[in-house]
């Protein structure tokens, strides 16, 4: 390895020694398992993604079984990760794979390319982790690091602080290793190199470390200026038939696709919560409604903006409920809520009326 810089020796020695054991590693990596963790890991932390990496292989061991499963019970395996998209993607790219590559992953980043959900950083996670492929997997964990390690001041959250870190890092690798180099970033990133607080004293890099030389390591690396996240407030309707209540299905290209909620919508300027719950009902439902009485309040911040959810109960005055804008609408036992995948609010809701 006569061009592998030493501060890349120390790092892989260090990963060989200090690396997390986690269940989708393996001295020779099942692709399949990779690629579904990759997918599992976007915007979400490795200690949240274990457990439901764990059920989800156990349940769809191989992309064969994945392809032949049934939406709702992928999205109900999914619920609590969020970003709800990525498992939907994940199953009809899994049916991609049986139908154009025989039921294998392909090996090359322009190939994984092609199939929904797979964007450049997880083509080059899985190329390089599963198939020894020469790729850059430069996620947050690897942005902050490298830009701390080489000093650099662009914003890494930027196509030309992108372009400065690629033309930094890459191909400093031993030939064949660019998996063990990326993963290795990545737990340095988690362990020790942290966005704040890391450990300069255990880190491998330090005798190289521009950032650590300077001084700069708490204000490395930059980013661009973060516009405020909006706030809305929303209403939903639980409306009961005996021990049933109303749950409409999301439309698919929504943000939330396929899931259940209990109806209702964001509340206009200007509307107090009732006016606009029988708004939402008429135009999602085509039915007039009694607003009741409050059920609870909840908050939840998605990656855009912010929420605070009031849950009111409704009576139907008349009519039947119908699928204007929504994929499906159905009385559900509440016995039955389990079945149904739901967003974090709605199954709080949910609980709330099984308790
Ligand atoms: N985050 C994304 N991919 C990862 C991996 N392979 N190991 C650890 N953290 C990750």
């Amino acid at each position: 390895m006569p061009n592998t810089p030493p501060w890349v020796h120390a790092l892989l020695e260090w990963y060989a020694r200090h690396g997390r054991r986690l269940p989708w590693r393996a001295a020779r990596p099942d692709p399949y398992a990779v690629w579904v963790s990759e997918i599992m890991l976007q915007q979400t932390r490795v200690e949240t993604v274990e457990p439901y990496f764990r059920r989800w292989m156990a349940r769809f061991p191989t992309v064969a079984h994945l392809a032949q499963a049934d939406e709702q019970e992928v999205l109900r395996l999914w619920e609590g990760l969020g970003y709800y998209r990525r498992a939907r993607q994940l199953l009809a790219a899994a049916r991609e794979v049986m139908r154009r590559f025989g039921g294998r992953l392909p090996a090359e980043p322009a190939a994984l390319r092609t199939l929904p959900g797979i964007g450049p950083y997880t083509a080059a996670a899985i190329a390089s982790i599963a198939f020894g492929r020469d790729a850059l997997a430069l996620d947050g964990n690897l942005r902050r690091v490298l830009a701390r390690f080489f000093g650099i001041d662009t914003p890494i959250d930027t196509p030309q602080g992108q372009r400065e870190l690629e033309a930094r890092a890459h191909g400093l690798w031993p030939p064949g290793r660019a998996g063990d180099f990326n993963q290795a970033l990545m737990d340095l990133g988690a362990l020790v190199c942290t966005p704040r607080a890391p450990q300069c004293p255990a880190c491998p890099l330090r005798p190289w470390c521009a950032a650590y030389a300077q001084g700069r390591v708490a204000t490395l690396p930059r980013k661009r200026a973060r516009q405020a996240v909006p706030h809305h407030t929303v209403v939903a309707g639980v409306a009961r038939r005996g021990a049933a209540v109303l749950l409409a299905q999301r439309p698919a290209h929504k943000m939330l696709g396929g899931l259940w909620e209990f109806p209702g919508g964001k509340v206009e300027p200007g509307e107090d919560l009732p006016t606009a719950l029988r708004r939402e009902w008429r135009e999602e439902l085509g039915v007039d409604i009694a607003v009741g009485a409050t059920l609870g309040t909840f908050r939840h911040a998605y990656t855009h903006f912010r929420i605070t959810l009031h849950a009111l109960e409704v009576r139907i005055l008349h009519g039947e409920p119908q699928p204007l804008q929504a994929a499906a609408v159905r009385w559900v036992p509440i016995t039955a809520l389990e079945d149904y995948p739901m967003g974090k609010v709605d199954r709080l809701i949910a609980r709330q009326l099984q308790a």
